[in-house]
């Protein structure tokens, strides 16, 4: 039996990852969701594994000593899990000091209460030793490695080497719009308060593993996408306002390039390097699916449309008319402060060294997506109407 700490999994990829495990490996694990409930967290999105006797949560902030230590008190944690963060960019250029606050004061408090529950005398050569099998695994992000040029307008083929063809054989027709990528070397170059603060948790975390033997993994993955994410983050807005015929915000011109994973291919990249990744290691998780800003939102558009032409049933969720389904709603609009150009991860080691590759194409991925949001309207009016905060109390309230 291995119990997971998954904290911020009320969160769009830990919501994700938590069904992910639930489902893969059944009773065999049990999980305990740390979840501060910030206007991100969601209860209802692990609502039914909440149901489920090997799930617990506790509501509570990853920077208070006194909540996690209890928790690794009262279980025999196996594998940490930080997802918990502050995660728009947005939000971290009008409010500084809580990403640092939660993402960094966080992090070192959550390795520190690992360190201290798991801390087994010295191994052999004098250095710190833990109980066997433990593991902490910092959720990072490819923003912590800058921006990259973009060398082309338009996206060109990508061409990888024999190595990774083998283990990627099921995608084909890759594109990229530069000649650089994000690798596990590229030096940390973070431009935004939200990127600077994932570096710095990244860096904690490191520096424990360098310094106290801790038993570390970072991975940094690319824009996820995919069932329960927030509609502030662009593709479920997008969805969300072509539906409500509300206009489509677009940053600059829409050129800013984005690789898109969708979430369920990181969740099996994270259970991998749980399980199989070698400690102290950073594995950087893309998606092979680099676009741009305004090519995602006409493929959303031009998606939509077909799904509704074809399937008039959806069409009753529509607060306009089909017809207006179109470019039209694209809006351009003031660019985002220090906005970086272009991210483009190169997962060949966690591709060749794990066996692991993102599986969903983006138009594959997308349709899933637009359709999940479809079927999940009362989720998302929920989300829009804040109801969503009110569900801890009908869960939890009188326990
Ligand atoms: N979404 C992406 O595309 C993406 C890409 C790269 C990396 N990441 C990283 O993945 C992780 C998860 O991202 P996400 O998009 O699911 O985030 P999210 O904003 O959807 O969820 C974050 C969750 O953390 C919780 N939380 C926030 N502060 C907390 C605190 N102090 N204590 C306990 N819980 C707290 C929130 O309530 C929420 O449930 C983050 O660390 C993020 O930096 C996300």
């Amino acid at each position: 039996m291995i119990t997971y700490l998954v904290t911020g999994a009320a969160g769009f990829i830990g919501s994700n990852f938590v069904k992910y495990i639930t489902s893969k490996y059944g009773n065999d694990i049990k999980v305990i969701v740390l979840d501060a409930l910030t206007y991100a967290g969601n209860i209802n999105s692990i609502k039914e594994e909440l149901e489920l006797p090997n799930v617990s949560f506790v509501k509570g902030d990853i920077k208070d000593y006194c909540v996690v230590k209890e928790i690794f008190d009262d279980n025999d944690i196996d594998f940490v899990v930080n997802f918990a963060a502050e995660s728009h960019v947005d939000r971290s250029i009008e409010n500084p000091k809580l990403f640092l606050e939660t993402n960094i004061l966080g992090t070192q408090n959550l390795l520190n209460c690992a360190r201290e529950a798991w801390a087994d005398g010295k191994d052999d050569t004098g250095k710190p030793a833990y109980k066997k099998g433990k593991k902490y695994l910092q959720i990072s992000t490819d923003e912590v490695y800058g921006s990259l040029e973009k060398d082309f307008d338009e996206a060109q083929p990508l061409h990888v080497d024999d190595e990774l063809k083998q283990v990627i054989e099921g995608r084909h027709n890759l594109t990229t719009f530069g000649k650089k990528f994000f690798t596990e070397e590229t030096p940390l170059s973070p431009r935004s308060p939200y990127s600077a603060s994932k570096t710095s948790a990244d860096m904690i975390a490191m520096a424990y593993h360098h310094t106290y033997n801790f038993p570390v993994n970072i991975t940094r993955c690319s824009n996820n996408y995919g069932p329960y994410h927030f509609p502030e983050k662009l593709i479920p807005l997008v969805i969300h306002n072509i539906l409500n015929g509300k206009k489509l915000p677009v940053y600059g011109k829409g050129l800013n390039v984005r690789d898109w994973l969708y979430v369920e291919d990181h969740c099996k990249a994270i259970d991998l390097v749980l399980r199989k990744g070698k400690i102290g290691e950073v594995y950087n998780i893309g998606g092979f699916n680099e676009e741009s800003n305004i090519n995602i939102v006409k493929l959303i558009i031009d998606t939509i449309a077909r799904i509704m032409r074809e399937e008039p049933k959806y069409q009753s969720l529509l607060n306009c008319n089909l017809e207006d389904i179109n470019y039209d709603l694209i809006t351009y609009v003031t660019d985002r402060p220090g906005h970086d150009m272009r991210y483009a991860i190169d997962p060949t080691k966690i591709a060749t060294q794990l066996g692991w590759y993102p599986e969903t194409p983006f138009t594959v991925g997308i349709e899933k997506t637009i359709r999940w949001n479809l079927d999940n309207q009362q989720w998302i009016d929920d989300v829009t109407s804040g109801d969503y905060q009110k569900y801890y109390e009908q869960m939890y309230g009188n326990r």
